[in-house]
């Protein structure tokens, strides 16, 4: 696996294998890497020939400067990861390769449409500005056929989607299913940040969308999220930013029943650690 830092390095690697013919997947990270990513490796492996995985702490989706300056970077273990599932190259570059002029910010504003501001976009003001910002200077840095993402997060691949859709851009967007430990919690890297009763409270948030899920057909929208809310409530140290029944294209919570594009969606903080979890409906 090549390692590269810079823009000018990466369009030297990717152009020859590009003329000739060669389909190019890129999977864009913050590190700190997990089986969720390596799953998205491993799904950028059966699409495409070539996997370009990038590894940036992105500044500028980051709300709470305290949170970007813990998030953790373990990057020799990432690159060993890397190499051993069998990645072709990582981008690595610096925050000024990204952002020239950082830490003044570059103009970057586009229409996400009305879902930008609800859930994560009301907690974190801005966040998929950010987002999109640096997804944009990597889509235009690697040009891929494809690029993957996880339903994780899943109000980020809406906002992706609807980027690629408003700037007209010539990218495939693959979606790729949670990938969770054997307990039901949603692998991410900020896990690390979670003690040993976080990690046991964190528990809750699958459960309760599980709950939702398999009651789905049982219960009215307005008990399934009452008892799934009391179910976290009990439990110490996990403090519920938002639990909802949602369309998918809107993100709007559901008035009426329905299994059609409808996903239940939870953001909560367990002890220092913000997480958020989805389970789509069907
Ligand atoms: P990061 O949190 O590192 O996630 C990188 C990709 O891995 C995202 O598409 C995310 O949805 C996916 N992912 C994370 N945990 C997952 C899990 N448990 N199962 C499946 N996929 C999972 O998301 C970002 O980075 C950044 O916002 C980024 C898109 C790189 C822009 O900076």
């Amino acid at each position: 696996m090549k390692v590269i830092a810079t823009l000018a390095e990466l369009q030297s690697s990717l152009t020859p294998l590009k003329t000739s013919g060669l389909k190019i997947a890129l999977v864009p990270t913050m590190g700190a890497l997990h089986q969720g990513h390596l799953s998205l490796i491993a799904e950028a492996q059966k699409l495409a020939d070539i996997v370009v995985c990038s590894i940036f702490v992105n500044p500028t989706q980051f709300t709470d400067p305290k949170d970007l300056e813990k998030y953790p970077r373990p990057l020799a273990h990432d690159i060993k990861m890397l190499t051993e599932a069998g990645c072709n190259f990582v981008f690595m570059p610096s925050v000024k390769e990204m952002y020239p002029s950082y830490p003044t910010p570059e103009q970057w504003k586009i229409d996400l449409g009305e879902a930008e501001f609800v859930l994560e976009g009301e907690f974190r003001k801005g966040h998929y500005q950010g987002v999109t910002q640096i997804v944009f200077k990597l889509f235009d840095a690697v040009k891929p056929d494809v690029a993957m993402f996880g339903q994780k997060d899943f109000q980020q691949v809406l906002m992706i989607k609807n980027m690629v859709k408003e700037l007209g851009l010539d990218v495939q967007i693959a979606v790729c299913p949670i990938i969770r430990e054997v307990d039901g919690l949603a692998m991410s890297s900020r896990n690390i940040h979670l003690s040993q009763s976080d990690r046991e409270h964190a528990l809750v948030l699958s459960r309760a969308l599980f709950y939702i899920d398999a009651n789905y057909d049982r219960l009215e929208l307005d008990q399934l999220l009452e008892e799934a809310e009391a179910m976290i409530n009990t439990v110490p140290g996990v403090e519920l930013d938002y639990l909802t029944i949602a369309n998918g294209d809107t993100l709007l919570p559901v008035e009426q029943k329905t299994k059609q594009d409808t996903v239940v969606l939870v953001a909560a903080k367990v002890g220092q650690t913000r997480l958020i979890d989805n389970v789509i409906i069907n």
